[in-house]
């Protein structure tokens, strides 16, 4: 692998702050992330809110993964930067900043998809991964089924009709009465419980395709805990209730995983997005891999969730990048996997 400096990574597609210094050789040297936690009241991300927190958190974060990593402007060889796909707002805070810099220090400045930065996390995690590799990617934004056919070469085989995993998860969540989001307290409160006690729709699509709904077991979620409070259900244990909801998100992502990995013969096999931080998920994933002589690549829980150094390690392959001049790198809140970065300004 060609190797160059040190790369800056910073990330603000959505409720995180974050910067991460990444050296040529892929290893992380920093890896700070500011979770926004202002949001907790309004029941989801607040688009403005969130920019704003951005704007006023990002340069202090940015010293601290410089602080921590050992390293200076000086030493940096690139800035690479979420430019979608997320909130275009606080996409523009992330870019702004990176533009500054690399025009200020003359280096490049590359222009990172985010969903890129979730694909290439198990293969950050283990370098010698084996291509080709299947990833699934679900987050509060994205469930995705990815195959990598080496850095940088995806096929998108399977993503949300709907609602994400982790959406659906946070808004019963809310229901249920947890603040947003709602995704580490149900793993938590739903541990130990039953989860064959409520029986939970989960959506199929004809055909061969792999892709997810998850509007639908959403809707009957929320109707059978109002079923339940209201005495037109037997009522049922918390634990149970919960591990049954979480249930049937988790086994609906890991199902078409499975058949995907069967039906494409793929071997390996990895998780990446906030929901891949879920125990039972990775309990189910591993289980399977062990069953069937398959690897299973589980990323250290805050390598799953949203973090640049997944933006600066996808920035040490792409180095030196496209040749964009800084000026023209632009936030682009719909930009999907695979596709290149438009050169037109998108907003
Ligand atoms: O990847 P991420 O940090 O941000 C997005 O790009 O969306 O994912 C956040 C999502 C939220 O929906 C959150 O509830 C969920 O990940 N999450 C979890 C767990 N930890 C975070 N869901 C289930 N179990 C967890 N342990
Ligand atoms: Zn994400």
């Amino acid at each position: 692998m060609k190797t160059c400096g040190p790369i800056l990574g910073i990330e603000t597609s959505c409720d995180e702050t974050a910067a991460a210094i990444v050296d040529g050789h892929g290893r992380i040297l920093s890896n700070v992330i500011y979770s926004q936690t202002l949001h907790a009241d309004y029941g989801g991300v607040v688009p403005e809110l969130a920019s704003r927190e951005h704007a006023g958190r990002l340069p202090g974060v940015v010293t601290a993964a410089m602080r921590y990593a050992g390293v200076t402007w000086d030493d940096c060889a690139a800035v690479a930067v979420t430019a979608g796909p997320g909130l275009v707002g606080c996409l523009l805070v992330g870019v702004a900043f990176a533009r500054a810099a690399a025009r200020a220090r003359g280096i490049p400045l590359l222009a990172i998809n985010h969903l890129e930065g979730h694909a290439h996390t198990p293969a950050m995690t283990e370098p010698a991964i084996a291509y080709p590799h299947l990833v699934l990617i679900a987050s509060g934004g994205h469930s995705s089924l990815v195959i990598i056919d080496g850095p940088g070469r995806f096929r998108l085989i399977g993503r949300t009709r709907d609602d994400a995993a982790g959406e659906a998860l946070d808004k019963v969540g809310k229901i249920i009465g947890y603040d947003y989001p709602a995704g580490p307290e149900l793993d938590r409160d739903g541990e130990g419980g039953n989860p064959r006690a409520v029986p939970f729709p989960k959506a199929r699509f004809a055909g061969q395709g792999y892709d997810y709904s998850f509007s639908g077991v959403k809707t009957a979620a929320a109707l059978d805990w109002q079923d339940r409070q209201e005495g037109r259900k037997p009522p049922v244990d918390r634990a149970d209730w919960i591990a049954s909801f979480e249930s049937a998100i988790v086994e609906a992502l890991s199902d078409n995983l499975f058949r995907a990995a069967e039906e494409h013969a793929i071997a390996t096999v990895g998780l990446s997005g906030g929901v891949a931080r879920n125990r039972r998920l990775r309990r189910l994933v591993s289980d399977w891999a062990e069953t069937t002589g398959r690897r299973a690549i589980m990323p250290v829980p805050e390598l799953c969730a949203d973090n640049a150094a997944m933006i600066a390690a996808v920035g040490i392959y792409r180095y030196p990048g496209d040749d964009i001049p800084p000026a023209q790198v632009d936030a682009v809140p719909n930009w999907q996997l695979g596709e290149p970065f438009p050169r037109e300004p998108a907003v």
